[in-house]
């Protein structure tokens, strides 16, 4: 897939085919997100494989947002250890779970990114997480059974600007 069609065609996918991932063509995404840019290359990220059904359904029961995971055929946790990267490791576990997330769309795997932040402390109890960790993302993940249109984005006259806040660009210059 061409790099721009594979940026523009990811979609969050939150309905699943009845159908199991194998677990190597995770293994293979999160060799590719392994290669997501970091503060001073500290890599402070660590991905959990949930298979288990009791726990993608405990996980699912989090928020209205992380439904998606009960019909999910597995999930993802990235997590970011605090202490590897004091500064930045909710940006560094960003994305690497950014580089996942387009990896599992150019694999042709559907996902979307659960929000975690609101639930720190019962996501790293249920999966024995360490206390110096932080989950970033929770990925839903399975073959896709929907094909969303792309949702609206601003457009470029409200979120560019020239030299200072505020100087817009053009029209003619797009
Ligand atoms: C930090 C973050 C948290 C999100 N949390 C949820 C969530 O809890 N549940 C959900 O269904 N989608 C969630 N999403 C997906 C967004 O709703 C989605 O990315 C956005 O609507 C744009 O749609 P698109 O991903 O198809 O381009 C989240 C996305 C991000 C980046």
């Amino acid at each position: 897939m061409e790099c721009i069609e594979a940026l523009l065609t990811r979609r969050s996918i939150r309905r699943f085919r009845d159908e199991e991932v194998p677990l190597q063509r995770i293994i293979e995404a999160i060799n590719v997100a392994r290669y997501a840019p970091s503060a001073k290359n500290s890599q402070p990220w660590r991905f959990i494989v949930v298979k288990d059904p009791q726990l993608l359904r405990r996980l699912s029961e989090l928020s209205i947002g992380a439904r998606p995971l009960a019909n999910a055929s597995l999930a993802v946790v990235v997590i970011a250890n605090k202490d590897e990267s004091p500064t930045s490791y909710l940006v560094d576990g960003a994305l690497a779970a950014m580089y996942f997330w387009l990896a599992l769309h150019c694999m042709g795997l559907g996902a979307v990114w659960i929000q975690t932040l609101r639930r720190i402390e019962e996501i790293n109890k249920l999966l024995d997480v360490p206390s110096n960790y932080v989950p970033v993302a929770i990925f839903a993940i399975g073959y896709p059974a929907e094909k969303p249109p792309a949702r609206p984005r601003r457009p470029l006259e409200e979120i560019v600007f020239i030299d200072k806040y505020g100087n817009k660009i053009q029209s003619t210059s797009m």
